[in-house]
């Protein structure tokens, strides 16, 4: 198995976490919805943009500083909302969020974390943002938006692209449950996973901690617990129940989960700080753009007036500089840090801001470009360009 030394690139972190994890939990990570194309297109989108250096500039100092949801952060990119953690590791949320503190960025903590917001709040004083969904439970969701307030969490991020679960075949092939179950045909692979194995033993407490006291409540046990969180997704949700979410909260919002121009208009009309153009890592509607694609033509349409945070696919300090470069504001990664928790813990999630950090500053100076602030247009074009 490699080491974490020698893990030099998120591609290595994501062999490290395969040899490391059952293969339920590392195809649940990997894998995207239907034939996953959009999982694929999410990173290759990045290839249609060419970076355009320019020399003799002084890149003495590299300043990968931003400002992005009333935030000074050290870094332009931090770790998107992805539930469940304890899956992966047993440092789960916990582990990332405080590697997120080390390095001076975002951490969000998934309505569907196996730490509670709390917890998270506790012991670590980094920027958080909390990610809710609209709940057909609209109390819950009201209670949601006091707990965030009451733990001091910086913003709230509204997902929006998941009325119900993507077709995740992966999960069905392997037998991926929540908790995990072992039956005679994964035993082999849960078997060999050792590390994983022995935790899952110490401490078996697979609990969606933020809405745990509600399925305790109605005495359903572990089992119902899926079962819950699927009867809680609203399909009747629209953009009304938004303008009501941005009232409770009157804080920093981002909506997450949108790739048109028309839904970044609506979201800035229901009072939202920043859309986060994405499609959830390509793993709810197959078929959709890239978000990398949407980011001139939604910045076209929104001005200033919205931040905008771009997620799906980076894998490369390349990817970042071209998003930033395109007009984003911020990125956001999935993946990137989970191969890095599944494969170490903390150390790991440390391990994968590093390289990017690293990628991002060296890439910077190559580009000839030594301030986030001053990355614009100039710097990037479309390979149909001449
Ligand atoms: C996610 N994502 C996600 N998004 C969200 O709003 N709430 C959630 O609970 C989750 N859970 C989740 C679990 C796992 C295992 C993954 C991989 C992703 C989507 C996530 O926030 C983000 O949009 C994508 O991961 C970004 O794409 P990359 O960086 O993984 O390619």
């Amino acid at each position: 198995m490699v080491s974490l030394e020698r893990c030099h690139n998120i591609a290595d972190l994501r062999r490290r976490a395969r040899a490391r994890l059952p293969a339920p939990m590392f195809h649940y990570i990997d894998g995207g919805a239907d034939d996953e194309w959009s999982l694929r297109n999410n990173t290759s989108a990045f290839d249609d943009y060419l970076l355009q250096p320019t020399y003799l500039r002084d890149v003495s100092e590299i300043d990968l500083s931003t400002r992005v949801l009333g935030q000074d952060l050290a870094l332009p990119f931090f770790l998107a909302p992805t539930g469940m953690s304890r899956l992966f590791h047993h440092h789960k949320e916990l582990g990332a969020a405080r590697a997120a503190e080390r390095f001076g960025t975002i951490y969000s903590l998934s309505t569907l974390a196996t730490t509670s917001l709390e917890e998270i709040s506790a012991t670590t004083s980094g920027p958080k943002m909390f990610q809710i969904y609209i709940l057909r439970d609209r109390e819950l969701t009201r209670e949601f938006v006091q707990r965030c307030k009451q733990a001091g969490y910086q913003a709230l991020c509204l997902t929006v692209d998941t009325p119900l679960a993507g077709n995740r075949e992966r999960d069905h092939v392997h037998g991926m449950t929540m908790p995990p179950r072992i039956t005679p045909a994964n035993f082999l692979s849960y078997a060999s996973s050792f590390h994983w194995l022995y935790h899952l033993i110490r401490d078996p407490d697979f609990r969606l901690a933020n809405v745990a006291h509600r399925v305790d409540a109605l005495g359903k046990g572990a089992m119902g617990l899926i079962e819950y969180v699927n009867g809680q997704f609203d399909r009747t949700v629209c953009w009304d129940d938004v303008g009501w979410l941005a009232q409770q909260w009157d804080g920093p919002l981002v909506i997450k989960g949108m790739t048109s121009a028309d839904d970044a208009r609506r979201a800035l009309d229901a009072g939202a700080t920043a859309a986060m153009l994405s499609n959830h890592g390509g793993r709810q509607l197959d078929g959709v753009p890239a978000p990398v694609d949407c980011i001139a033509p939604i910045r076209d349409a929104v001005g200033d007036r919205l931040e905008l945070i771009v997620d799906g696919g980076i894998r490369r300090g390349t990817h970042i500089l071209k998003a930033l470069a395109l007009g984003a504001d911020a990125c956001s990664i999935g993946r990137p840090y989970l191969y890095g928790l599944a494969a170490a813990g903390q150390a790991g999630v440390e391990r994968a801001l590093e390289i990017l950090e690293l990628e991002l500053a060296r890439d910077m100076a190559l580009l000839g470009c030594a301030s986030i602030a001053d990355l614009d247009a100039g710097y990037v074009k479309h390979r149909s360009e001449r």
